[in-house]
């Protein structure tokens, strides 16, 4: 089936950090605990979501004071699922590819290959600084998580594996057993700079994006798409959004007002600055956050750009006009994740599906 043709696919993210997905004094009823996160993987299953994201923090940034570890973090939530595919994003610099490769094997043997990976290349020094890790400059970064990807591959798809870079080398490698999924494990990365596409049209199988409009994006895609078909590579797509879904606009918008208005600007202004260090140290200077706003950095990858705020109805035509711009995926943060999956599951993903037939059926007319 061409990618059109497929269903767009929910990924929403795993709280696997303190502080939920805004950094904002607003009550929360989303957790950070394992209990809290095994209910929710299980209630995102039932409800169409076929991909969970954890996230990799060493330190505190942007709030976010308690952060649990990803790859343990992901594999408990795979152990109390049944068809759900966990990301769990990894940090060169702390992790090794030959450590990586086969700690995620492992995983993918015990969970019958349901785990992915996402490759973080790094945006906060202090972070690194705190752990001792070398921060080499944003350019360099990305050659270090592209040799990172590149060796992941080699090992999970051949035997004897050599590899001679500058940051990571092998000899003769050979990973017993290999993983489960085919030809290998889905490799994800993010970022918004020259070199985070770049490395995304070579090498990647997805690329996320911070949110954006809908023009936005299609920008962002075309020209990813267009590099990616220089390389001959293919590359899938999945977008941030902060989804705000309510029975009217009204009480969508005021809980978007009420999130910004307790926005934690200590916290909100040390994460901007922070990212100041990410974005605009890429050379063109369009990093990540190059463009974002205070209110923006409320959601910490500018997941309100994206607009899915309002009624289910509106909702779901925004996401299906993303989908038209070549979004193969959204990714979902939520303010009260559980009982907010569940009414975008039962509410807002019928009406996608059912737009989505429509605009298939118009495409084929045509
Ligand atoms: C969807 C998404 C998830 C991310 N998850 C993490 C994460 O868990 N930990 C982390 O340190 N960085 C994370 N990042 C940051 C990116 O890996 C990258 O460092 C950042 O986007 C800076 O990119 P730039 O090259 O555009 O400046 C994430 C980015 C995106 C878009």
């Amino acid at each position: 089936m061409a990618q059109s043709q497929q269903q767009l696919q929910f990924a929403y993210w795993v709280p696997n950090v303190s502080g939920g997905l805004v950094v904002s004094n607003i009550e929360q009823r989303t957790e950070w605990n394992i209990e809290y996160n095994k209910k929710l993987a299980q209630t995102a299953e039932k409800n169409g979501f076929s991909y969970a994201l954890s996230q990799i923090r060493f330190t505190a940034g942007y709030g976010a004071e308690n952060q649990h570890e990803s790859v343990s973090f992901s594999h408990a939530i795979l152990a109390a699922t049944e068809k759900l595919k966990v990301i769990a994003a990894i940090l060169p610099g702390p992790w090794k590819p030959a450590l990586a490769a086969k700690q995620l094997a492992t995983i993918d043997y015990l969970t019958q290959g349901r785990i992915a990976i996402n490759v973080v290349s790094g945006w906060f020094k202090g972070e690194f600084d705190a752990i001792g890790e070398e921060w080499p400059d944003h350019d360099q970064r990305y050659a270090r998580s592209e040799e990172f990807i590149r060796t992941l591959k080699g090992i999970w798809t051949t035997d004897n594996f050599s590899f001679d870079g500058k940051y990571y080398q092998f000899k003769d490698y050979t990973l017993k057993p290999k993983p489960v999924q085919q030809p290998h494990p889905e490799i994800f990365q993010g970022g918004t700079s020259r070199a985070a596409r770049d490395m995304a049209s070579r090498v990647s199988d997805w690329y996320f994006a911070n949110g954006n409009t809908v023009e936005g994006i299609r920008e962002q895609i075309e020209d990813l798409r267009a590099k990616a078909k220089q390389n001959q590579h293919q590359v899938k797509v999945g977008l941030n959004a902060f989804i705000i879904a309510r029975d009217t606009e009204e009480e969508a918008q005021a809980v978007l007002q009420e999130i910004i208005a307790n926005a934690n600007p200590e916290a909100v202004n040390a994460f901007a600055d922070a990212t100041r260090q990410a974005g605009a140290a890429s050379p063109e200077g369009e990093g990540n956050w190059a463009k974002s706003s205070f209110e923006d950095l409320v959601q910490y990858n500018d997941g309100f750009k994206t607009n899915l705020i309002g009624t289910p109805e509106q909702i779901a035509e925004r996401i299906v006009a993303y989908k038209a711009a070549g979004v193969d995926l959204i990714l979902a943060g939520f303010l009260h994740f559980i009982e907010e999956v569940e009414y975008f599951g039962q509410r807002v993903l019928p009406l996608v599906r059912e737009l989505e037939q429509k605009q298939q059926q118009a495409k084929e007319v045509a």
